[in-house]
């Protein structure tokens, strides 16, 4: 028995679509594509879609906006704005990727893979990587977000700063539109102006045109020479005067420049298993930098060390390690990778996904930690992320042993402080998370006037009904 709120109808419309595997009403069920990675928000849905393939979900879409039926598009689950979770109204479907999940070809000439919006982004790294090529986008949470979803949230990680984000990697893109039209951009080509950029539309639009079934991404020549070293350095300026050395040698060696201060450093220590940190003592602040290149000799150790060698010299490193193996390599990335992992154990945390000239990420850090501290005593300030591009996770986390309900509560006080002195500083309130559920009050005042009033006509005139993932994105007109 169906335990659905659908017109039966149109239950049993889709469950001869898609077969009752296709179709999931159950609560135990649904119940996990109802809460997001965060544990922020619990909603509720009427059913999980689990289409295979473009054709399906384009009918299934048009299943559902005949019966004016919300849809929220899910791919890993891994927003951290909320973005792919429903409401709590209970009468929304979630349509899930994950049973679309192939990845067609891989072509050398054009150096492009062609992939299902289904498949994980590790599962599409590692089919680049099994043909000499390299998929260049990387992220913490890799192994369970997928194409689909890093499309749509137009993600960026640890690569930006050399291949930039996920909009630059989509050469093509497949998408079915809230009536269950298919929209077909799956070209494969470099130059291609014929009219509005439809493809760059669908990206970082978060689900809210459309659901993205399929793309053609962009690869690179895999590296053959990698460099990786932990730095110790004494404060942010550090880690930009850091950066600005390794710029000035070679930009197109680094691969990655990743910040992270000692707080949140000392989160992943005490909190993530097999994670110690392998430098003398502990520092400050530390920054993670990957070089990288195609050739495969051994320019860039002589690179790396040459410039770590002058910055200790200088006092401008305290203290550094270099990866001696691909293992090595892989622990000091572990350190990174698990941040997140880290501040979700030590209990609620606001996440200010931010970004900042470089130039003023010091001033940033220093009077957003001031300003923080000044609100909520004992709150732990632990900054890190991906400062080679101005990317900041300006994360707050709860004081020890404080009410974790309670600091939630103050979750926008927290917000509107941090985003008061990005503004100032010409900053942008979402960086890479997108906006989300989380951050939608914040778009009148940041994207208000005609920018706001262009989006919502877009969303308007491809969506009338409001059918595809809504509450994300624009905040109630
Ligand atoms: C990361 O870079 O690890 C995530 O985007 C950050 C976060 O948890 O805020
Ligand atoms: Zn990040």
């Amino acid at each position: 028995m169906t335990q659905t709120p659908l017109p039966p109808p149109l239950h049993d419309a889709l469950v001869q679509l898609l077969g009752p595997s296709g179709v999931l009403t159950n609560p135990a069920d649904t119940e996990a594509f109802c809460v997001d990675w965060r544990a922020l928000y619990h909603g509720k849905c009427a059913a999980v879609l689990r289409p295979a393939n473009t054709a399906e979900c384009a009918q299934a879409v048009a299943l559902c906006h005949a019966h004016n039926v919300p849809m929220v598009p899910q791919g890993g689950n891994t927003s951290m704005v909320g973005g792919a979770t429903p409401d709590s109204s209970g009468l929304a479907v979630v349509i899930s990727t994950t049973r679309m999940n192939q990845i067609h070809s891989i072509d050398h000439a054009d150096l492009t893979m062609t992939v299902d919006a289904g498949v994980t982004l590790k599962a599409a790294q590692d089919a680049a990587s099994a043909q000499g090529l390299l998929l260049p986008l990387s992220i913490s949470s890799e192994g369970s977000a997928d194409i689909g979803g890093i499309l749509a949230t137009n993600a960026g990680g640890n690569n930006t700063v050399r291949y930039g984000n996920a909009r630059e990697l989509a050469l093509g893109l497949e998408a079915v539109l809230p009536d269950g039209s298919v929209l077909d951009l799956m070209r494969k080509l470099r130059k291609d102006n014929t009219g509005y950029a439809l493809r760059q539309l669908l990206v970082g639009s978060e689900g809210t045109l459309g659901l993205i079934t399929q793309a053609v991404i962009q690869l690179q020549p895999a590296p053959r020479s990698r460099e990786t070293a932990l730095c110790a350095v004494e404060n942010p300026q550090g880690a930009l005067n850091l950066f600005a050395a390794f710029r000035k040698q070679d930009p197109s060696a680094i691969h990655a420049f990743e910040f992270m201060s000692g707080t949140s450093m000392a989160l992943v220590n005490n909190l993530i298993e097999g994670a110690s940190l392998p430098l003398e003592a502990p520092a400050p602040a530390y920054v993670l930098v990957e070089l990288a290149s195609p050739r495969a000799d051994d320019s860039l150790r002589s690179l790396m060390e040459d410039i770590l060698g002058s910055a200790l010299e200088e006092g401008l490193v305290t203290d550094a390690v270099l990866a001696e193996s691909e293992s090595q390599r892989q622990s000091l990335w572990m350190i990174r990778e698990e941040h997140a992992e880290a501040q979700k154990r030590a209990g609620a945390s606001v996440k200010n996904d931010v970004s900042v000239p470089l130039a003023a990420i010091p001033e940033f850090i220093a009077d957003a930690t001031k300003a923080c501290e000044a609100l909520i005593p004992g709150i732990r300030v632990a900054p890190f992320g991906h400062i080679g591009d101005g990317n900041i996770h300006f994360n707050l986390v709860q004081p020890e042993g404080a009410d974790p309900a309670a600091f939630l509560a103050q979750d926008h006080a927290m917000m509107d402080t941090v985003a008061a002195i990005v503004r100032k500083l010409g900053g942008s309130f979402s960086a890479e998370h997108g906006v989300g559920q989380l951050k939608t009050y914040m778009m009148p005042s940041w994207r208000g006037g005609a920018e706001l009033q262009t989006m919502r006509q877009i969303k308007a005139a491809i969506d009338p009904q409001n059918l595809m993932n809504p509450g994300k994105v624009l905040p109630p007109a």
